[in-house]
């Protein structure tokens, strides 16, 4: 059954368009600044494991229901629920969607500022040194100032609204098609020097060789909120994204398509930075600083290094703008289509909500360091909650609604675009992940992180153990 809404409604134009648009949003900080410290502070190779496990079985199921829903509503993440179970209260798992896309971007344009300020360093020549440090030093100033940091905000702020508002084809397609491969064909050039830096056989032994005595119930709720935060799934924003995208397209290629991408680029990051890691002697687990201490000395350790170290910030950033996008247009679409605001009133509200939000995250490595909630300072709250918490709920809640409530036929009708693509046995497996693999997988994984050891509890309860 078709929902015939909006007809009028904006789309992507074109199937590269699409695999642009989505790649775009997944690829971002969490591949280039986030999938290595997290492999870093949990120990390397074992944990890549243990994320790709939680991407092939959680999240790009969940990345697929969200495709469902979108494409077949072609609603916001609040309304695609409404219209669906206009009776039910689904729509308040759209409605944490919105508010999952608040705090994701309070600390994500903190750091996007960040990478906005390290490209005119880098062009400034103050990025040039191979001694960790020098890079950790201006690393630091930058994040414990107030003005600088908060002036970056503000401008990836202004950046991403502006580009928002000019619309999904024109603003959003336009943007990401350019400039996706550049990024890809640079981070070839630095695995290459990367790889070939004395030294560099440490760093890859520590990306790829598995020792699973590092693997401890953090380490794993770890890969799994990265596989949702990595993946855009869990708050809404594949399901506005899927609400552009044409009835001809196959979703589960798509998504298959993205994730695969997607992990080969925080796999070529990792490459660039490890072998780095090692060879100047930098901690492994350096926690958010890394890309920002490590990544100067290799650029600083290679013919030309300045002008690819300029390069390397640029693309960086438009990962993260990328990435940025499809965070804005979560709330903007909501509000253009539910509270009928216009682009613009809606874009400039959010970004004044996220400026407001965002500013805590960035000055909580200066005056609002001593503050914390539930122990962490702002960033690392917002951080922690997003990931770790309300995604994987987000994420049990969207396969509960695609496995149980929305109809078998529904689903398989929207999958097959309408019976077009014969993908029955696809379907029967895709079924089986939402209903049960991917809610009682995440349900463990996070009882496990509040320190509630069910299976033990259960042998226990059986007088097993
Ligand atoms: N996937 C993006 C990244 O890795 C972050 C993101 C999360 C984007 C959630 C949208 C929604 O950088």
């Amino acid at each position: 059954m078709k929902h015939e809404k909006q007809k009028t409604r904006e789309g992507f134009s074109s199937s590269i368009g699409v695999i642009a648009a989505v790649l775009g949003s997944a690829v971002g900080l969490g591949n280039i600044w986030k999938f290595p410290y997290v492999t870093g502070a949990n120990g390397g190779a074992a944990f890549i494991l243990i994320y790709l496990l939680c991407l092939a079985l959680v999240g790009l199921p969940v990345m697929l229901s969200e495709h469902l829903i979108g494409r077949n509503t072609k609603a916001n993440a609040v309304g695609a629920f409404k219209v669906l179970q206009p009776r039910k209260p689904w729509f308040l798992v759209g409605g944490a969607g919105v508010l999952s896309a608040f705090l994701i971007m309070a600390f994500y344009t903190s750091v996007a500022g960040w990478i906005y300020a390290y490209i005119f360093k880098a062009a400034s020549g103050s990025l040039l040194s191979t001694n960790p440090q020098e890079t950790s030093l201006v690393f630091k100033t930058l994040v414990s100032g107030v003005g600088e940091p908060l002036f970056w905000q503000v401008v990836v702020l202004l950046v991403t609204g502006t580009i928002i508002m000019a619309g999904v084809t024109k603003g959003i397609e336009r943007v990401t098609k350019v400039l996706m491969p550049l990024l890809f064909v640079l981070l070839i050039v630095i695995d290459i020097r990367s790889l070939t830096l004395p030294g560099a056989a440490e760093g890859l032994s520590f990306l790829f060789k598995p020792d699973f005595s590092k693997i401890t119930v953090s380490v794993v709720l770890a890969a799994l909120g990265l596989a949702f935060f990595k993946l855009s799934v869990g708050m809404g924003a594949m399901i506005t994204y899927g609400s552009y995208v044409g009835e001809n397209e196959n979703l589960p290629k798509m998504a298959l398509k993205v994730a695969l991408s997607d992990t080969l680029v925080s796999l070529m990051a990792g490459i660039a930075i490890f072998p780095a890691v090692f060879a100047f002697g930098f901690e492994p687990d350096a926690g958010p600083p890394l890309l920002f201490i490590t990544i100067p000395t290799v650029f600083s350790s290679m013919p030309f290094g300045g002008v690819f170290m300029v390069l390397f910030f640029v693309l960086t950033a438009i990962a993260a703008t990328g990435a940025m996008l499809s965070l804005l247009e979560v709330p903007v679409a909501y509000l253009t289509e539910q509270h009928h605001w216009s682009r613009r009133n809606a874009t400039l509200l959010t970004i004044l909500g996220i400026g407001l939000l965002g500013s805590t995250a960035t000055l909580s490595n200066s005056i609002l360091a001593n503050i914390t909630l539930f122990g962490k300072n702002f960033f690392d709250f917002y951080d922690f909650t997003t990931s770790n918490v309300l995604l994987p709920l987000g994420g049990i809640f969207i396969a509960l609604f695609v496995g149980w409530q929305w109809g078998q036929s529904n689903v398989y009708q929207e999958i097959s675009n309408n019976g077009q693509i014969a993908n029955k046995g696809l379907a029967r497996i895709f079924l089986i992940l939402v209903r049960y693999v991917v809610p009682v997988g995440i349900i463990l994984v996070l009882l496990a992180g509040l320190n509630i050891n069910i299976i033990g509890f259960l042998l226990k309860l059986l007088g097993i153990v």
